[in-house]
């Protein structure tokens, strides 16, 4: 599969068509009022261009885990509100249990070219996750064309993500397109040198990128909770650092590796460790190679912030994945700081995925500095890894 051969929403003719558009609008609630409203921001450039080409967009989504059943906690309904203010027009919430029900049905065979609503949570019916026909069709059933542009979910292979695409012509929405755009050109034709900066707690959730990337970046850069078990590797006494001891060998190995590939592989040399996991810890800074027992890693040292820094200030493209430390925690931020600074002030093509390190590039105020902000998680994580995403993959390929 090529991502960057899918048709887009321009490619085909929506004027008064009736357009099912699949979104990711699983934001995060709290006490029913959404607390960042990223994802919805990032899915209005496709509303926007179909209300102005005259389409009838119906949009659909998840919220959470429902589980199959409705629960009023994972009701679309502030989502609704939200896109109403910002598309300054009314957004019909089609409240059935059932997702596809009467309601949904009425409201969709009375659409207005330019009008929108939306269905309720597609995970309330339990045929969704598990990609199953009759949901598919139901949802078919509504629409003359499919466009996907939930880039968080790609990579879940669902009735409204995957199944669908079956029974309707197929394409995506610009926020899946700006996505691919960027992480399929870093991976496969990037400016050089691409440097790729990974960090967060487990090597096991990353060794699929750390493969990956071995094959396409000049310089790999592991910081994080899971630098550590890179340090065990090498023999270093890590104390009480976290530790993956069942990969300690393929940490070993991806050295190896990445010094027969001859990619500059950079881990920590100094830490900044505490006597506890908490925030209020007694801290000091130490060499890599001298970790007490007693002690554990929170974020990388000053040493590390320069060597780190130095190595970004070369790139040219820059894949950034997973914070420095406990960026959460103010007394373990500096590293995660340190890099969002390096990579901001560098006029690479930079990239930011993955939860954590979006958070803490959002938190510390440099989103605006980067050239792409992901809206992926585990969907972001998966593309680098090499995976083909289900809901991208369903889409129709450009003649
Ligand atoms: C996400 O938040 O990563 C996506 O919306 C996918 O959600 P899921 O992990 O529940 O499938």
């Amino acid at each position: 599969m090529n991502a960057l051969n899918k048709k887009t929403v321009e490619d085909i003719d929506v004027s008064g068509k009736r357009v099912l558009v699949r979104c990711d609008f699983n934001v995060p609630l709290k006490d029913g009022e959404i607390t960042n409203d990223k994802r919805i921001v990032a899915a209005l450039p496709t509303i926007e261009y179909l209300i102005e080409q005259g389409a009838k967009v119906i949009l659909c989504s998840h919220l959470g885990r429902p589980k199959g059943e409705y629960k009023s906690e994972f009701s679309l309904a502030p989502v609704a509100k939200r896109l109403s203010q910002y598309l300054n027009r009314e957004v019909q919430l089609a409240d059935d249990e059932n997702v596809v029900g009467e309601n949904a049905k009425a409201i969709a065979a009375s659409l207005e070219n330019s009008q929108v609503m939306l269905l309720q949570n597609v995970r309330f019916r339990k045929e969704e996750t598990k990609n199953e026909e009759s949901f598919s069709k139901e949802l078919a059933s509504l629409a003359d064309i499919f466009v996907n542009d939930a880039f968080g979910t790609a990579h879940r292979a669902h009735c409204s993500t995957t199944g669908v695409a079956a029974y309707l012509p197929a394409v995506c929405g610009y926020l899946i397109q700006k996505e691919i755009t960027f992480m399929g050109t870093a991976l496969q034709n990037p400016k050089r040198p691409l440097v790729a900066i990974l960090g967060g707690a487990k090597v096991s959730d990353k060794i699929g990128v750390i493969t990956n990337l071995l094959d396409k970046c000049d310089t790999l850069i592991i910081g994080g909770g899971m630098a550590y078990t890179f340090m065990k590797s090498l023999g270093y006494n890590i104390g009480t650092s976290l530790l993956e001891e069942e990969q300690v060998e393929a940490a070993g190995q991806m050295m190896k590796d990445a010094k027969a590939k001859g990619v500059k592989f950079i881990i920590p040399v100094d830490n900044k460790i505490g006597r506890e996991y908490d925030e209020n810890t007694e801290a000091k800074i130490v060499d890599s190679d001298n970790i007490p027992d007693g002690w554990m890693g929170l974020d990388i040292g000053p040493k590390t912030q320069q060597l780190f820094a130095d190595a970004i200030k070369g790139a040219a493209t820059i894949i950034w994945n997973g914070p420095m430390g406990v960026s959460e925690w103010d007394n373990f931020a500096a590293g995660t700081i340190a890099v969002a600074k390096a990579v901001a002030e560098t006029g690479a093509v930079s990239i930011v995925g993955g939860g954590d390190s979006v958070a803490a590039v959002t938190k510390l105020g440099f989103s605006d500095k980067m050239s792409h902000i992901s809206t992926g998680g585990g969907a972001s994580l998966e593309f680098l890894e090499g995976k083909e995403l289900p809901g991208i993959a369903a889409l129709a390929d450009k003649d």
